[in-house]
Formats: C-alpha cells, sequence, structure tokens
C-alpha cells in the first residue's frame, strides 16, 4: 500500500471537549478543501487548524447525530455556509432535525473531496443510521462511535441495537483489508488509534461467534468489567466471558 507521503489526503486528528472526542479534517493535498468529520466541541479549534494548513472547510461529515458529534455544526457553518452536511438517510430520518445544506447518503455512496474519495459505510447499532467513512487509498476508516480500538458503541441508547451491532462489525473486519487503520470517535484507548488486524485480536467485541453472546457481553457484561482506557484482549481470555 502507498506510504502515506503519497496519500492524496491527510488526517489531522483533534482532542476536544469533556468526553475525549476526536474530531478529524480530512483535507485533500491537492486541492486544499477540507472535510470536518464530527464537528464538536471547539468549532474554534477547528476552524484554527484549517487556517493554520490553508484549508477551506467544503464538507462536514457526521458518523452519527448524538450531541457530542455535531454540537459544532452551526459555527462551522457560520464560517463556511456553503458546507455541505453529510450524513445517511436512516439516520437523518432517526434523528429528525432540519439541517442547513443537507447531502442524505446511503451506504456504499462515494464523496470526492478533491482527489480523495470518501466512502460512506453503513453501520447500524449505535444509533440505525451510523457511518463509517472509508478512505479507500490508504485504507484509513473514521469509525465514530462504531468501533473503537479495543471497544465498541454501546447499544443501550435510544435507536441502538446491539444485534445490528453485531453483524456490522462482522462485515467491517471481513469486508476491509487487515492493515486498514481505524480512527475511532472517541479516545478511550491507550492509543489513538490501530488496525483491523490489530483490532481482530485484541478486541473481545470481534471474538464472538455467536450473536447471542455477543448481545449479552454488550449489554450486561463489557460495561461492568472494563474500565477505560481500554486494553487488548486476547482471543482465549480465560476471564472473558462467554467464550465461543
Ligand atoms: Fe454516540
Amino acid at each position: 500500500m502507498p506510504e502515506k507521503a503519497d496519500l492524496p489526503y491527510r488526517i489531522h486528528a483533534l482532542e476536544l471537549g469533556p468526553m475525549e472526542n476526536f474530531v478529524y479534517v480530512i483535507e485533500d493535498r491537492a486541492s486544499a478543501r477540507a472535510a470536518v468529520v464530527d464537528p464538536a466541541w471547539e468549532p474554534a479549534a477547528i476552524l484554527a487548524l484549517a487556517e493554520h494548513h490553508g484549508l477551506q472547510i467544503t464538507d462536514l461529515l457526521l458518523t452519527h447525530s448524538h450531541h457530542d458529534h455535531i454540537n459544532g455544526i452551526e459555527q462551522l457553518l457560520e464560517a463556511a455556509p456553503n458546507a455541505g452536511v453529510h450524513l445517511l438517510k436512516p439516520e437523518a430520518d432517526f434523528w429528525d432535525r432540519q439541517l442547513v445544506n443537507p447531502r442524505l447518503h446511503h451506504g456504499g455512496d462515494r464523496l470526492h473531496l478533491g482527489d480523495t474519495e470518501i466512502r460512506f459505510l453503513h453501520t447500524p447499532g449505535h444509533t440505525p443510521g451510523s457511518a463509517c467513512f472509508h478512505l479507500p487509498a490508504g485504507d484509513d476508516l473514521l469509525t465514530g462511535d462504531t468501533l473503537f480500538v479495543f471497544g465498541c458503541g454501546r447499544c443501550d441508547l435510544a435507536g441502538g441495537d446491539p444485534e445490528q451491532m453485531f453483524h456490522t462489525l462482522k462485515d467491517l473486519r471481513t469486508g476491509l483489508p487487515p492493515h486498514t487503520c481505524i480512527h475511532p470517535g472517541h479516545n478511550y484507548a491507550e492509543r489513538p488509534n490501530s488496525t483491523l488486524a490489530e483490532e481482530d485480536a485484541g478486541n473481545p467485541f470481534l471474538h464472538f461467534n455467536d450473536k447471542n453472546a455477543f448481545v449479552h457481553y454488550r449489554m450486561h457484561e463489557h460495561d461492568r468489567v472494563r474500565d477505560a482506557p481500554y486494553r487488548p484482549v486476547p482471543r482465549a481470555h480465560p476471564a472473558r466471558p462467554h467464550p465461543d
């Protein structure tokens, strides 16, 4: 795969707010266009980053509609009034909020940010219309609250569905190359990103073959037995509940 320096894009990460959110700025090198993924918490910091690198914010991408991922939309749109706000249609239906410049997508859609292609994946489970954004040129995956480093998003909030999450995580694991680098929506681990191969080895949510065992672990066990920062859990770890 190409070296990072040869890719058409760069990904800038900002950790912002009281919930360890990651806000990402995808920079298309050739055009100096920028897409902000999950605009929240400190719009001034996001705008300062864009200005520092000479970028024009043309798009806002939402992994999902939770407050901690979207609470900077208005201020960013004040600074970049022509920016399109991209999200999946099932999330817009779930959210039921009037958006300025909404661009509604379905899983599999592609957005071209200059020379940078961004693929929208529909990854329900945390919310009905949660999305991950895949950059095929470098196999980077921005995962929102679907997949964390050695964790995954809660499924007990409104619109959450652990059975959907089980299938979503399986699809991610089997549908993308092992070297895919994941960039999560929160900094809940000891490191900010990892590869799918590392997740396959150390993320307990990827260790279940049985859906019901996964659902039980997600809904009743995980938050009781694990504290952040999340650390890798070996596949055959004897302390893991419900081995399968
Ligand atoms: Fe969330």
